[in-house]
């Protein structure tokens, strides 16, 4: 579905992506896993046309999508859910997701808030909230709830996990499987091999822009966890 090929990216003269290959079958959920500053948000903002590749291909759904703009690629099914969870805070959990609507994929049912909020119960139980007075991950779950109304087939989570507490990690977790199951590609950008474990079918192990080990989820704590400094 997503196949990422010999990817390269600069920020002015650094040369932050030196390289990065990986695929993604449709149905499953790839971590893209390194260390902070590894590169795994530029490789993100990459795909969706946020930072312009400098070479590489980048192949989604059978068109090369590198360096073209990014309503584009969204529209050609690529959704994205940014580290900073861009939510509209003086807007409603309602209100959220019908700024995020965007028409049905050809072939799918579209995402409705009723279902959308089976997968996170507790955006349910506060649909009038104003996104500002909601916690981290309640944030965190509108977000990625807005941009499942936008019906992508593949989506880009950034860092879901991250600043979380425990329990609402799970939770998290238990949303990104039941979303697998609900056949949505996911490609999850993590630091927390852990979650990594609970959720992914397979792992990519970035460093400094490359990406230096891929295989099973199941592999990678014994295999690549050096690379992790675990
Ligand atoms: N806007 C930017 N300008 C210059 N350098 C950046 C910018 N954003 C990130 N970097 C650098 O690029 C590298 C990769 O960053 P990033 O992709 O955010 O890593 P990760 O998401 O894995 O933590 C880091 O060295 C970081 O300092
Ligand atoms: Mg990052």
């Amino acid at each position: 579905m997503l196949e990422v090929e010999d990817l390269h990216a600069h920020y002015g003269r650094a040369h932050i992506l030196q390289g990065v290959s990986f695929a993604i079958a449709a149905g499953e959920v790839l971590v893209l896993i390194g260390r902070n500053g590894a590169g795994k948000t530029t490789t993100m903002k990459s795909l969706i046309g946020l930072v312009r590749p400098t070479s590489g291909a980048i192949r989604f759904a059978g068109a090369d999508i590198a360096g073209a703009e990014t309503y584009r690629i969204a529209r050609a099914g690529l959704g994205y859910v940014p580290e900073e969870r861009r939510i509209f805070t003086d807007l409603t959990v309602m209100q959220n997701l019908e700024v995020g609507k965007r028409p049905a994929r050809a072939g799918r049912d579209p995402w409705t808030p009723r279902q959308l909020f089976t997968l996170f119960p507790n955006l349910g139980e506060m649909p009038t909230r104003p996104g500002g007075r909601m916690s981290g991950g309640e944030q965190q779950m509108l977000a990625i709830a807005r941009t499942l109304m936008g019906n992508p087939s593949l989506v880009l989570l950034d860092e879901p996990s991250e600043g979380l507490a425990p329990v609402i990690v799970e939770q998290m977790a238990r949303a990104i499987l039941a979303l697998k199951r609900e056949g949505v590609t996911v490609l999850l950008a993590e630091q927390n091999l852990h979650f990594a474990a609970r959720v992914a079918d397979r792992a990519a192990v970035i460093e400094t822009g490359r990406i230096v080990w891929t295989g099973g989820i199941a592999q990678l704590a014994s295999e690549a966890g050096r690379y992790l400094g675990v």
